[in-house]
């Protein structure tokens, strides 16, 4: 959580993450959990959460974490 999206050398994000200046807010983690490809459309994380209950629990479990 604010951190800038995609920016971490030890992975190989998709092109989309990898361009993007976006930082994590709670407000876009939650659009991306619900439907990562309507955020960044090349994405290969396929995971989704529908349950709106659960994505607020992920996003708190998340933001306990500091880089
Ligand atoms: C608890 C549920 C999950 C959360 C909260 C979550 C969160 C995230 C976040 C925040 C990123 C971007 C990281 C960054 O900007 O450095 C990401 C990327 C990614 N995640 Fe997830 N993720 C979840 C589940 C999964 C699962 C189950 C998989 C695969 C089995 C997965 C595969 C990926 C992949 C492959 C990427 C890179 C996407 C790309 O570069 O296009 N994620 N995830």
């Amino acid at each position: 959580m604010g951190r800038t999206v995609g920016n971490l050398d030890k992975f190989k994000y998709s092109k989309d993450l990898a361009a993007s200046n976006d930082v994590w807010t709670p407000a876009l983690l939650d659009q991306w959990l619900t439907k990562p490809k309507a955020v960044y459309p090349s994405t290969y994380m396929l995971y989704k959460q529908p349950d709106a209950a659960i994505r607020a629990d992920l996003i708190s479990y998340i933001s306990t974490f500091k880089d």
